[in-house]
């Protein structure tokens, strides 16, 4: 097992990442200070691994709840959210409860906010069971839902107090699913990793596989990129911006897509072509870098092309309401050359227009 930290002064936390974590019951005992506990997975991870970790907590003189969503992004929205409060409230958990994120990004995501919001902030663990939830969601303290006019528009910055990855648990991810974590993998290489770039360009196929020593280096790396910069710039002052490579793009995409099309990382994948594009334009990257951005992702099994419907109004339109947008302006995180990202408001917008021009699909 290899231990992490996020350095956050008193909200400091460490990542467990390994094998048969979920068996190994001081991990997430040290972590609960109280005697109740809500677990909330959702209907795809819930049959796998709910009986697991219940045994793992269950403990004399605690109570451990459960409480299953239902699966998929296009869950991830207050009405879902409110779910879990009506079982915090029914089961009367009080102040001192933890509630365990058990599953996904989404389920993360909403599990922290509504840690972030009951009784004014109670303590919560992640248990992320994606690529995409070990390698970026769990780490960090984002938390929120969607809105039907834009993505993760509603949330709060709250930390975990642990954050577990078991690797075991990606043995049972479908094929489209590791694709799209590894797209938030690539991410760290492309905006401040060039060597890890390098790495993954030659061991891809063994992240694709879930080769052991490979998604155990992979992880360990990417959360070592996300908790350096967590721990700099926690409130996305500044630095923390650059995780959203190819984001701004990605999620007008999703909320093209009432985010019941591309997964999360298949639109940040698409999204990370179209930053590549556009620094190309802006004369920073070299025709072959762009190239070079598209293989390895493709590479990988993702998307690098918008899908079907969307035309440039509607991107510029969706990416208006983008969280990066400061006294009306647009800030996209572009890249300066692979393994150099940075936040820019003035940017051409010719560039950006000429961009989205060429990958529009309506
Ligand atoms: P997800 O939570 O929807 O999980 C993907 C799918 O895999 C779901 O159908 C889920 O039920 C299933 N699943 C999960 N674990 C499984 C397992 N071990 N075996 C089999 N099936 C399993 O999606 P995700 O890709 O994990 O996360 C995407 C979300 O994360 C997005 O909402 C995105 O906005 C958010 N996100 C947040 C941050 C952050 O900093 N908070 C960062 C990146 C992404
Ligand atoms: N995934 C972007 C961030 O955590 O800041």
């Amino acid at each position: 097992m290899q231990t992490l930290n996020v350095n956050l002064g008193d909200r400091s936390y460490p990542i467990y990442i390994g094998q048969r974590l979920l068996e190994q019951s001081t991990l997430l005992s040290e972590a609960i200070k109280g005697n109740t506990v809500l677990i909330v997975s959702d209907s795809n991870v819930a049959p796998l691994y709910l009986q697991q970790v219940e045994e793992t907590l269950a403990a004399e003189n605690r109570r451990i709840d459960s409480l299953v969503l239902p699966a998929g992004e296009k869950n991830k929205n207050l009405t879902t959210l409110n779910l879990v409060f009506d079982a915090l409230l029914e089961k009367r958990h009080a102040r001192d409860t933890t509630l365990v994120a058990l599953g996904g990004g989404v389920i993360g995501d909403m599990t922290g906010y509504a840690a972030a919001s009951y009784q004014r902030g109670v303590s919560f663990i992640q248990i992320p069971t994606t690529i995409l939830s070990q390698v970026d969601s769990s780490v960090g303290g984002k938390t929120g839902v969607n809105h039907a006019l834009g993505k993760n528009m509603i949330g709060a910055f709250h930390q975990p107090v642990a954050v577990l990855a078991d690797t075991d648990t990606l043995n049972t991810l479908p094929q489209r699913e590791i694709a799209a974590g590894l797209a938030e993998v690539i991410k760290y290489g492309l905006l401040g990793d060039i060597e890890f770039l390098e790495w993954l360009e030659n061991n891809i196929v063994d992240l694709v596989d879930l080769q052991p020593a490979a998604l155990a280096y992979g992880i360990e790396r990417s959360c070592q990129n996300k908790a350096r910069i967590v721990a700099e710039d926690e409130r996305e002052g500044g630095k923390r911006a650059l995780l959203n490579l190819g984001h701004t793009f990605g999620h007008a995409i999703e909320t093209a897509q009432s985010y019941s099309g591309l997964l999360h990382g298949e639109a940040v994948s698409v999204g990370m072509v179209m930053a590549a594009d556009m620094s190309h334009r802006l004369g920073w990257l070299s025709s072959a870098d762009v190239q070079r951005t598209r293989s390895v992702l493709a590479a990988a099994g993702l998307p690098t092309a918008v899908p079907d419907g969307i035309s440039a109004a509607q991107f510029a339109e969706l990416m208006g309401h983008d969280k990066k947008v400061l006294a009306g302006k647009l800030r996209l995180v572009l890249l300066r050359q692979l393994g150099d990202a940075v936040i820019s408001a003035d940017f051409d917008p010719a560039a950006l227009e000429a961009t989205l021009q060429a990958f529009a699909t309506a």
